[in-house]
C-alpha cells in the first residue's frame, strides 16, 4: 500500500479563514491534538507575516516531537530567515517556499516574467538550503500554470535542493480529469521528478477540492494538503479528514492510505471548530452531527438488522461512539420499538401498537422526538390502561 504523506496547514491556511483568528495557546492546542492525530507535517505559520505567528511558530517546533513543523516564506530572504528562526529548533526543521507561477499572477500580482519567477524561485531555494534540511517548494496556481513553463521551472527547484514539489489549485478552479493530467504530465516529463515527491493543496471554491485531492493521489501525489473540517479562504481547503477516511474505505480502489490515526478525527474536528468557533455544518461528511444518524423508517429497519445496509463508515472508525437512530415522523415501528426498550420498557404487543401510533401523532407536530417525549409519551400509555 502506498503511504501518502499528510500535510496540515490548519494553523495556517486554515487561519485565514475570514473571521478566524486564533491566539498563541490555541495555536498550541490544535498542534499538540494533530500530533496525536499522526499528521506527519504541521505547517504552524507564516513566522514573517508577525510577531504573534512568528512566536507561536517557534513554540509548536520546539515542542511537538513526533510531527515535522514547517512554516511558510514568499520567495523573500528576510522571510526565509525569519522562518528559520521560528523552526531551527525543531525536530525536522522544514521550510515552504512559495511563488506564484500562474499567467496572471505573473502579470498581474507579480509584475514578472517567467524568466525571472524562474530565477527568484532557483535563488530562494538554494538560499533556503543553506540552512534548512528540508525544502518544500510551492507553485502559487500552479492549475491555471501553463504545463511546459511548469515542466522547465520543476527541473530547475528540484535541481536547487527542493525535495517536495506543491502545485496548489490556488483558486479551486480544475476538474479531476484535468488534475490527474497535469500530475501525470509533470511525472513524465520532468527528468529529475525521482528527486522529489509530488504534493497536492485544493481549495473549495467549486466544491471539489477533496475529489480533485484524490485525483491527484491517483495520478501520482504522494503528499496531500488541507485542514481540519476544510476551513480556510474562500470556501476552504480541501478536508483532511475526508481525504484520510476516503483513502481508508475504498483503499481496494485507490491503494493508498495515510499513517493518521482515524480514531482521533472527531475529537480533533471538535476542537478546531470549538478554538476557530466555525460551526461544522450538520450534514458534514465523515465529521457532522448526522454523519452517522438515520431516520427514515426504511434505513432505521436496515441499520437496527445490518448496520451495512446504510453505513460504510462505522462510527468507532472516526472516535464517534455510536450512530444514532432519530425518532421523528419518518421512522418505524422496529425503531421505536428498539427505542422504548432501551429506556427500560417492556411492553406487548397491543401496548407497543397503541404506543406507536400516539409516537406517530407526535412527531407529525414535532420534528424530532427526544427521550423525554418517549418518557411522557409511555406514562401517559400506563396511565390510559
Ligand atoms: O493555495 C495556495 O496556493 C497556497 C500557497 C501559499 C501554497 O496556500
Ligand atoms: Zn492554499
Amino acid at each position: 500500500m502506498r503511504k501518502i504523506q499528510v500535510f496540515d496547514t490548519t494553523l495556517r491556511d486554515g487561519e485565514q479563514t475570514p473571521g478566524v483568528n486564533l491566539n498563541f495557546e490555541e495555536k498550541l492546542q490544535i498542534a499538540t491534538q494533530l500530533e496525536r492525530l499522526g499528521v506527519d507535517i504541521i505547517e504552524a505559520g507564516f513566522p514573517a507575516s508577525s510577531e504573534g505567528d512568528f512566536r507561536a511558530v517557534k513554540t509548536i517546533a520546539d515542542t511537538i516531537k513526533e510531527s515535522s513543523v514547517t512554516g511558510l516564506a514568499r520567495s523573500v530572504k528576510k522571510e526565509i530567515d525569519a522562518a528559520w528562526d521560528a523552526l531551527k529548533g525543531g525536530v525536522e526543521p522544514r521550510l515552504h517556499v512559495f511563488i506564484a507561477t500562474s499567467p496572471i499572477h505573473m502579470k498581474h500580482k507579480l509584475r514578472m516574467t517567467e524568466e525571472e519567477v524562474m530565477e527568484n524561485a532557483v535563488e530562494s531555494v538554494k538560499y533556503a538550503k543553506t540552512m534548512f534540511p528540508h525544502v518544500q517548494w510551492s507553485a502559487e496556481d500552479a492549475c491555471r500554470s501553463d504545463l511546459d513553463f511548469l515542466v522547465r521551472l520543476i527541473e530547475k527547484v528540484i535541481d536547487a535542493g527542493a525535495e517536495v514539489i506543491n502545485l496548489p489549485d490556488t483558486v479551486g478552479y480544475i476538474t479531476q480529469e484535468e488534475i490527474r493530467h497535469r500530475f501525470r504530465y509533470i511525472k513524465e516529463n520532468v527528468p529529475n521528478i525521482d528527486k522529489a515527491i509530488l504534493s497536492t493543496h485544493c481549495h473549495d471554491d467549486l466544491g471539489m477540492a477533496v475529489a480533485n485531492s484524490l485525483a491527484a493521489i491517483e495520478a501520482g501525489a504522494d503528499q496531500v494538503e488541507g485542514t481540519i473540517n476544510g476551513i480556510g479562504e474562500r470556501a476552504g481547503n480541501a478536508s483532511l479528514e475526508e481525504i484520510a477516511v476516503a483513502l481508508r474505505i475504498r483503499n481496494d480502489f485507490y491503494q493508498a492510505e495515510t499513517g493518521l490515526q482515524l480514531n482521533e478525527i472527531k475529537r480533533t474536528s471538535n476542537l478546531v471548530s470549538k478554538l476557530t468557533g466555525m460551526p461544522v455544518p450538520n450534514n458534514k461528511a465523515v465529521v457532522g452531527d448526522n454523519a452517522f444518524a438515520h431516520e427514515s423508517g426504511i434505513h432505521q429497519d436496515g441499520v437496527l438488522k445490518e448496520t451495512s445496509t446504510y453505513e460504510i463508515i462505522t462510527p468507532d472508525l472516526v472516535g464517534v461512539s455510536s450512530n444514532r437512530l432519530v425518532l421523528g415522523k419518518l421512522s418505524g415501528r422496529h425503531a421505536f420499538k428498539e427505542k422504548i426498550e432501551s429506556l427500560g420498557y417492556k411492553a406487548t404487543d397491543e401496548q407497543l401498537n397503541k404506543a406507536f401510533k400516539a409516537f406517530k401523532d407526535l412527531a407529525d407536530k414535532k420534528r424530532e422526538i427526544t427521550d423525554e417525549d418517549i418518557f411522557a409519551l409511555m406514562s401517559e400509555q400506563k396511565a390510559g390502561d
